[in-house]
């Protein structure tokens, strides 16, 4: 089986105004030297000036969370339908800032995920263990368990999908795992998905978030069954994010 194309994702979370825009100049300039895939995911505010900052070069617009419907009354909400029709590419959804602070379940995620794919656009569906679930030892059976809940089926063609393992606790706070449990998530998920979809469950692209800085990019990229990386805080910077996407090919 081929190497995956690498892929780095900016996800912005609830940060970034007009001013911000000039990051994303700088990223299209710094990006024609890059070989990985790239995406930016602004808030929803900036999507549209983004897209427009974007046009005419290889990185990719994604959005941070959608609903599951494709339109109605949902006040606040934004469909997948609403990113593609910006012409978004990917979609973030179950991010545990998404879990955690607005209750969602895998459920939930499994119809956004499947919404995604609905609107013909790539969800990366987050899966991660808590530090609790960590020190417990059961890291393994929680992203087991958010896998065979989070992810739509088959037929909704989930195979397209792009699976983000961020460990909570790494989230924005500067720790990121070992190389080896690293490396010992994304095998138990790259097999989980494989037993369940096949070889084309193996061709999935799995990504690293939490604490992806500059200074750590290249040694997590190198890591077998990582195939690129999410990145929060240091995607905020277009030279730090360029760097990451450089130390991925
Ligand atoms: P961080 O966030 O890089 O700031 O840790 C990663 C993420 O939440 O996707």
């Amino acid at each position: 089986m081929g190497k995956k194309n690498s892929l780095v994702v900016g996800n912005w979370k609830m940060n970034g105004l007009m001013a911000s825009l000039v990051e994303v100049g700088a990223i299209v300039k710094g990006a024609a030297g890059v070989t990985a895939e790239l995406a930016i995911c602004p808030p929803a505010t900036l999507a549209g000036m983004v897209r427009g900052a974007l046009e005419g070069s290889a990185v990719c617009l994604g959005g941070q969370d959608c609903h599951s419907e494709p339109s109605g009354a949902f006040t606040g909400d934004v469909s997948a339908e609403m990113w593609a029709d910006l012409g978004a590419r990917y979609v973030i959804v179950g991010h545990s800032e998404r879990r955690q602070g607005h209750g969602e379940s895998d459920a939930t995620v499994a119809a956004k995920a499947a919404g995604v794919l609905r609107a013909g656009l790539i969800p990366i569906i987050c899966v991660g263990e808590s530090l609790a679930e960590r020190e417990a030892g059961c890291t393994l059976t929680v992203i087991a368990a958010q896998l065979a809940g989070s992810l739509p089926g088959e037929r909704a063609g989930v195979t397209r999908a792009v699976i983000a393992y961020e460990p909570v606790w790494a989230i924005g706070t500067g720790r990121t795992p070992t190389i080896e449990q690293v490396a010992e998530v994304h095998q138990a998920i790259g097999l989980a998905l494989e037993k369940r979809f096949g070889e084309a469950g193996g061709q999935i692209r799995l990504l690293y978030g939490g604490s992806v800085k500059p200074d750590n990019a290249a040694e997590i990229l190198a890591i077998s069954g990582v195939d690129g990386a999410l990145v929060g805080g240091a995607s905020l910077r277009a030279s730090d994010f360029l760097m990451i996407a450089k130390a991925a090919g």
